[in-house]
């Protein structure tokens, strides 16, 4: 397909999207905060009052649902890319997969957490599995810090892809939390292999 009928067929599919059109009225800065509420809805993650880390945060929707809907709450977001302010919440600029650079969002709450989400996604080469591979890596660094730094009753959630790495994620989720569950919001496109797992207490 030739490129600008790529772009059109994109602004065209932009202008469909329920999703786009909500968020532009809510004011949120992304579809993805759709997600969130969805998989809040079904699995209760937040309450007032908890420690929240929200790994990949840019441009921010994730932590804008928390800052907006959950009082009391200690939020940090991380994003290798610059984002804007959001009321309440502390934003650390860097590499998740950098170790030092976990050390200091350990160090920012110096204490187990409550929460820690992650939507990260590896910027996608247009080979699916590839694509699939490199964003579950992330889950499972994202998983593994998770296992450290969550209280017994901590939850993780994370997006992650369908393809040859998912049943690796998913025995090493079950090894670790006593609940775990896959989830396709409705607001994630059907044409994409995007799930979520969320877990819940650690073994
Ligand atoms: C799908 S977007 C997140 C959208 C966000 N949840 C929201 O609601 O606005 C994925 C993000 O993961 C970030 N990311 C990918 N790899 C990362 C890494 N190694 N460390 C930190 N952030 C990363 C990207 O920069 C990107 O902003």
């Amino acid at each position: 397909m030739k490129k600008n009928k790529i772009s059109k067929n994109w602004i065209n599919r932009q202008k469909r999207d329920i999703y786009i059109r909500k968020s532009n009225i809510e004011g949120y800065r992304s579809r993805a905060v759709y997600k969130l509420e969805e998989i809040n809805n079904k699995f209760t993650i937040f309450r007032d009052g908890l420690k929240v880390i929200d790994l990949g945060a840019a441009p921010g929707s994730w932590s804008q649902y928390i800052s907006k809907n959950i009082n009391n709450c200690k939020l940090l977001a991380i994003d290798i890319k610059n984002i804007e302010t959001i009321n309440n919440t502390y934003f650390l600029k860097g590499d998740f997969l950098d170790e030092i650079f976990q050390e200091k969002i350990k160090k920012y709450f110096n204490k187990k957490v409550d929460v820690v989400l992650s939507d990260m996604a590896a910027n996608t080469t247009g080979n699916k599995n590839l694509d699939s591979i490199a964003t579950g890596e992330l889950c499972i660094e994202a998983m593994n810090f998770s296992i450290n730094i969550l209280n017994n009753n901590g939850q993780f959630v994370s997006k992650l892809f369908m393809g040859s790495i998912f049943n690796e994620i998913v025995s090493l989720a079950k090894k670790n939390f006593k609940e775990t569950h896959i989830f396709k919001p409705t607001s994630s496109r059907k044409e994409s292999k995007e799930c979520f797992l969320i877990c819940k207490k650690l073994f």
